[in-house]
């Protein structure tokens, strides 16, 4: 629409400056004298200038006229186009940004809204965790049974990974479970763009931190400075403490390990459970995504407490060593962001019971 507003109009001046040539091209050449030699009587720098009374009065007053007018302009205009520029700017990235989080709010949605249904399993556009339909194989009978897999919470997504590391799980998905890869390098449908777009908007989703100059956008990585992302802590805390009193869990550790909330967003079972993330539980710790942290293995790994609290607040970044002799992946989330050092102790604490 504005495209073929902006182009009708330029068409109207490129005509109308058109029409206007012609005319004094027409004027030019009839205005000129046909006779040889009449141009050096008559040739404009040869006409008659103003006597010195109009110079010096009228035409000098007008002249001056004009530059206080200039004047004017310059020390007015100017300036408010130092105030007005950056806010204009500012409304400009703004503009840019939430584009690209309507593009990719449009690709988070369900399939009959023309998305790719990420809301489907991951609990709507909020993202506040669900559960996906799967088949697995029953190791030991080898029987296929269908089951309910927890798709985590992704409003907090953000603060577990990098950028990175959440373009990595998009493009190659999570395997051995309904988080199928959707990047065209990873065999999926959508490119890097519609990842990038994706990814914008999983940013424009994320629980706001506290203690944060309030942004129109929700989430703001340079706000990092240990502030946790709202009120959530509390809620989580809160959540695994009447687990405990409900006899579920020995320990507060315990709980926040095995906690359920946002399908598991918060817990550390659904990728070192097998089968916490479809209620059917092996042995806690013994393994999954993640490595076996039972048999004091997350001990010989961190023989220093410290250095094993330190790794689960910040996670395994990709080449990255951590412990003795690990590697990381990247998969590894970040709880640094989630959780307090005093409650991350404790789920290390009961991981170093396992
Ligand atoms: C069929 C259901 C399903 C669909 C559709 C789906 N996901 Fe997932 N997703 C899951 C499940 C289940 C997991 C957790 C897998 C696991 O247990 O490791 C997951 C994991 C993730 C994770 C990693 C989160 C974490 O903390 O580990 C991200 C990010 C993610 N999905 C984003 C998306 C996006 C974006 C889309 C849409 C393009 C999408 N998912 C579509 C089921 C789904
Ligand atoms: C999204 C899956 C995921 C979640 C959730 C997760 N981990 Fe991990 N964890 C991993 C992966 C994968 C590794 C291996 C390192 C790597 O690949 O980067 C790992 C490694 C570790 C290690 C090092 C083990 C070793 O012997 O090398 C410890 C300890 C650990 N995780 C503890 C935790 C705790 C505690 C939590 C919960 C607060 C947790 N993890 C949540 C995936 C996860």
């Amino acid at each position: 629409m504005f495209a073929t507003t902006s182009t009708s109009i330029a068409w109207l001046i490129l005509l109308v400056s058109v029409a206007g040539w012609i005319v004094y091209a027409i004027f030019n050449v009839r205005g000129s004298r046909s006779e040889i030699g009449a141009e050096q009587k008559l040739a404009a720098n040869r006409k008659e200038y103003y006597d010195d009374e109009a110079l010096e009065g009228p035409r000098l007053e007008r002249v001056q006229v004009l530059g206080l007018l200039f004047l004017v302009i310059i020390t007015i205009a100017l300036p408010l186009y130092w105030v007005m520029e950056p806010h204009r700017q500012a409304e400009a990235t703004f503009g840019f940004e939430k584009r690209f989080t309507d593009w990719g709010a449009q690709l988070f949605a369900p399939t009959a809204d023309g998305g790719y249904n990420c809301s489907g399993c991951h609990g709507g556009m909020k993202a506040t965790g669900g559960v996906a339909a799967y088949a697995v194989t029953d190791p030991k009978t080898g029987e296929v049974k269908s089951v309910s897999w927890k798709a985590p919470a992704l409003n907090t997504v953000m603060y577990r990974y990098s950028e990175e590391e959440v373009r990595f799980i998009l493009n190659y998905g999570r395997p051995f479970s309904p988080m199928s890869a959707w990047g065209t390098i990873g065999g999926g449908p959508m490119n890097d763009q519609s990842i990038t777009t994706l990814i914008d908007y999983l940013k424009s989703i994320q629980i706001p931190q506290e203690n944060c100059v309030a942004t129109r956008a929700a989430y703001n990585p340079t706000c990092d400075d240990g502030d946790l992302p709202a009120a959530n802590n509390k809620e989580v805390i809160a959540e695994a403490q009447r687990q405990v009193d409900s006899g579920k869990y020995g320990s507060l550790g315990e709980a926040l390990f095995n906690l359920d909330l946002g399908s598991g967003a918060y817990s550390c079972a659904r990728c070192h459970t097998k089968g916490w993330s479809y209620d059917d539980p092996q042995v806690t710790g013994g393994g999954a995504l993640g490595p076996n942290l039972t048999g004091g293995s997350s001990i010989r790994q961190f023989p220093n407490q410290a250095d094993m609290v330190a790794f689960i607040q910040s996670g395994s970044e990709l080449g990255k060593r951590y412990g003795e002799q690990g590697q990381g992946s990247g998969r590894m989330p970040a709880f640094g962001q989630l959780y307090t050092e005093d409650q991350i102790k404790l789920i290390v604490e009961y991981v170093r019971s396992l």
